[in-house]
């Protein structure tokens, strides 16, 4: 009997497999603690809480986008930054905007936008986009610079906390993102792409922070790594890295763009501790 149907069976279980892995894949993030070694960065944000976040690509049911605003909130993040790509289509505005209205951040949420938020909906969508963000009390940075002082235990911190608007759409001007900012105190820069590093290096920023490449999104070792940096992203791929004096951390993000697909890349928030 079980010989007769063998075949089915294995042919069976190996889907099984195959999409038991494609939704591990695209649906389990995990939580990881970055180090970035920079002495300033680490003075001024002691003890605090930051959570970085990029390219959730929001998608029609609200599960996985549930599951990611629990996360966040049981981190209890005193900064969140979101290195764009929301959506991935003008239809999914409002889901973002319900999800951050029941995301928490004590010192705000700091927004830059990326490719998908700017070509996926038409201009008046955008608009209810950045507005909407906006409203909710995000800080939505679109080539400038915020000063932000935390007082904490008696004591006052300053920093800059920079964004570029997406260079992938042709709306970046880093010139513009970093006026204002001085030397005396260090600056945190927010690109969606992490092209910019070439840029930002040029310019001594401290720490730029990125999203963009999904950490390959199907990530074949060798392969998607030279691709990607041939056409599309410039030196890194995903993680930590450093080039003369300026730092760079390049989340894999939590969704998925053009196929609902990711392999051996998997979604991710990021908790950014400086030492
Ligand atoms: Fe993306």
């Amino acid at each position: 009997m079980l010989t007769k149907y063998k075949y089915p069976i294995i042919i069976i279980l190996f889907l099984i497999n195959i999409l038991g892995f494609w939704y591990i894949n695209l649906r389990v993030y995990t939580i990881d603690k970055i180090e970035i070694p920079h002495a300033r960065l680490a003075e001024t944000l002691k003890d605090l809480t930051i959570v970085h976040i990029s390219d959730m690509h929001i998608r029609r049911d609200g599960i996985y986008s549930h599951r990611i605003q629990k996360s966040i909130n049981s981190l209890e993040p005193d900064i969140l930054f979101v290195t764009g790509d929301l959506i991935k289509g003008p239809e999914k505005i409002d889901e973002a905007l319900e999800f951050f209205s029941h995301v928490k951040s004590r010192f705000g949420i700091f927004y830059v936008p990326g490719n998908y938020d700017h070509t996926y909906a038409d201009l008046n969508k955008v608009l209810d986009l950045f507005d909407g963000l906006q409203r909710l009390g995000v800080h939505v940075l679109f080539n400038r610079s915020l000063r932000c002082t935390v007082i904490r235990d008696g004591q006052t911190r300053s920093f800059y906390i920079s964004g570029i608007d997406d260079l992938v759409t042709f709306h970046d001007d880093i010139d513009d993102a970093l006026s204002g900012c001085t030397e005396d105190l260090p600056a945190i820069l927010l690109s969606h792409s992490p092209k910019i590093f070439k840029k930002a290096v040029a310019h001594d920023v401290d720490v730029v922070l990125s999203g963009h490449t999904h950490g390959g999104q199907i990530y074949i070792p060798y392969i998607t790594q030279r691709l990607t940096r041939k056409y599309f992203i410039g030196s890194y791929l995903k993680g930590y890295h450093y080039t003369q004096g300026t730092h760079i951390f390049i989340n894999r993000g939590l969704g998925a763009s053009l196929v609902p697909v990711r392999l051996f890349a998997l979604p991710q928030i990021a908790v950014l501790e400086f030492t």
